[in-house]
């Protein structure tokens, strides 16, 4: 498909306004939570302003979207010791570029891939298209060093677009503006000639990128070591990009703002209004490293994921494939385990509203609307204390501080069944529940409130009643 002036016209005409009127209202509402997690930040040049008067639009899918994987797949797999092999280990240029030569992947290996993002609950995928190597995996006319004139023969970004479109996820594409191969990758900082050269070389890749394979979702920058802003010319990088593509997302990595922020292994939320997405590895390494076994369990993904959920934010997932394409078995059996999960708990996940309440050990939160949903990873069965502490019972008891406001019912998600509570102003109790958890990696409870809840154990510590100072014990 051809995104062309008249499909983007169309498009900020269709669309434009509603998202204008739309943020307007977010912001005399103070940033209500929902609306905030589709407002913008400040937009100062007339493109920026564009570009925020559709953002709400274009991300909807991607606010409901929750979950996505990120591949990151190039030269630096043959290796096998981590994608920033080229530079921890020094390898010379004229010996890295011999990998490109032994670089065979399977035939149509994103397919795979596809298909466990779609088992995994994954809504889009984001592939490396060119990392800090340097290596294009598309068919670029701007350079040789470009997966068809090299060992695999093939144009490998194709394969991946049409791989992902035929599972029906979206497509995003990772692009490193760092360059360890071109010749003016470095010298662009101190040679305005240089600089020239490289900048039209940098718009002219993410051009072909974003004209050559229809409707693209996401353009994922990544580092922007060693030019500025202004240097990059991200400003004009950036419109040649809602030119081409009118309704795609962008990160923030080409240091503008974008239209999301990006905390990289650890999950940090933004501030209210600002759309984040956490990306993670699921063992140490982005790229394939057959030496790293620090596997996470499904345990940590799914609450990992509940956590982002809660903060209004998404979690982008990595795997690193093998040479061939091939998905490493942990990672194959981690995302099916967690696909299972979402297959009955994805309610509790998808399209949540960022929520006001803070986990426990025990327990992750999410929230829709006036439905809170406790994730219990660790499920707390029979406690010898139920003997002689009322508060327990033989059967299991989940108890929460801090919740509010009213609660209405409560149910399993699993198996639907009704669960009895009480609740005072300091506790809700949920009881007479099994002694082993009915669902893993985490149970979920679907708790009906008859207001937004929130859960604030430590904003009730004052409150909670204490002995009389008087009274001697
Ligand atoms: C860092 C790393 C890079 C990885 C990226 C993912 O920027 O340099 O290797 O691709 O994080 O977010």
């Amino acid at each position: 498909m051809d995104w062309t002036e008249s499909t983007r016209r169309s498009f900020l005409k269709q669309f434009g306004a509603a998202g204008a009127l739309a943020l307007a209202a977010a912001n005399a509402e103070g940033l209500s939570l929902e609306g905030a997690q589709n407002a913008a930040p400040a937009a100062n040049s007339s493109a920026d302003q564009e570009q925020a008067a559709t953002r709400q639009e274009r991300m909807k899918w991607w606010h409901e979207a929750k979950f996505g994987m990120f591949i990151h797949w190039g030269l630096y797999s043959v290796i096998g010791q981590h994608e920033w092999a080229k530079e921890t280990e020094g390898i010379p240029l004229a010996q890295y570029e011999i990998i490109a030569k032994h670089f065979h992947p399977k035939p149509n290996a994103a397919r795979d891939w596809a298909r466990l993002a779609k088992k995994a609950g994954q809504k889009y995928m984001v592939m490396t298209t060119k990392h800090h190597e340097g290596f294009c995996q598309w068919d670029s006319k701007l350079t040789d060093y470009n997966a068809v004139k090299q060992g695999p023969g093939r144009d490998l970004v194709r394969e991946y677009v049409e791989a992902a479109r035929a599972e029906g996820l979206r497509v995003g594409f990772y692009y490193s503006l760092m360059d360890w191969h071109h010749p003016d990758g470095a010298l662009c900082k101190t040679d305005e000639a240089a600089r020239r050269r490289f900048v039209d070389y940098t718009h002219g890749l993410i051009r072909e990128l974003l004209t050559n394979y229809g409707k693209i979702d996401v353009l994922w920058y990544d580092v922007s070591w060693p030019l500025t802003p202004e240097g990059w010319e991200s400003e004009r990088m950036n419109e040649m990009i809602f030119d081409l593509q009118p309704e795609i997302i962008v990160n923030n990595r080409n240091g503008l703002p974008g239209d999301f922020t990006t905390p990289e292994q650890h999950i940090t939320a933004a501030e209210v209004g600002r759309a984040w997405e956490a990306c993670m590895t699921l063992n140490d390494s982005w790229g394939f490293n057959r030496f790293d076994d620090a596997w996470k369990s499904p345990k940590v993904i799914v609450d990992n994921l509940a956590t982002c959920a809660r903060g209004g934010g998404n979690y982008l997932l990595n795997i690193g494939p093998e040479p061939d394409g091939s998905i490493p078995p942990d990672t194959q059996a981690c995302l099916e385990t967690v696909g299972k999960w979402l297959d009955t708990n994805g309610t509790a996940i998808y399209g949540t509203d960022r929520a006001n309440a803070s986990g426990n050990v025990n327990a992750n939160y999410t929230r829709r609307g006036n439905t809170l949903y406790i994730h219990q990873h660790f499920w707390p069965g029979h406690t010898p204390a139920a003997e002689w502490l009322s508060f327990y019972q033989p059967e299991a008891v989940i108890a929460i501080g801090g919740l509010k406001p009213k609660v209405l019912s409560a149910r399993l998600l699993k198996t639907g069944q009704k669960i009895e509570f009480t609740q005072d102003e300091f506790t809700l109790r949920l009881t007479g529940l099994p002694l082993v958890a009915p669902d893993q990696p985490a149970t979920v409870i679907e708790v009906e409130c008859d207001g937004e809840p929130t859960v604030n154990h430590d904003s009730m510590r004052p409150l909670w009643p204490r002995l009389k100072a008087d009274i001697s014990v």
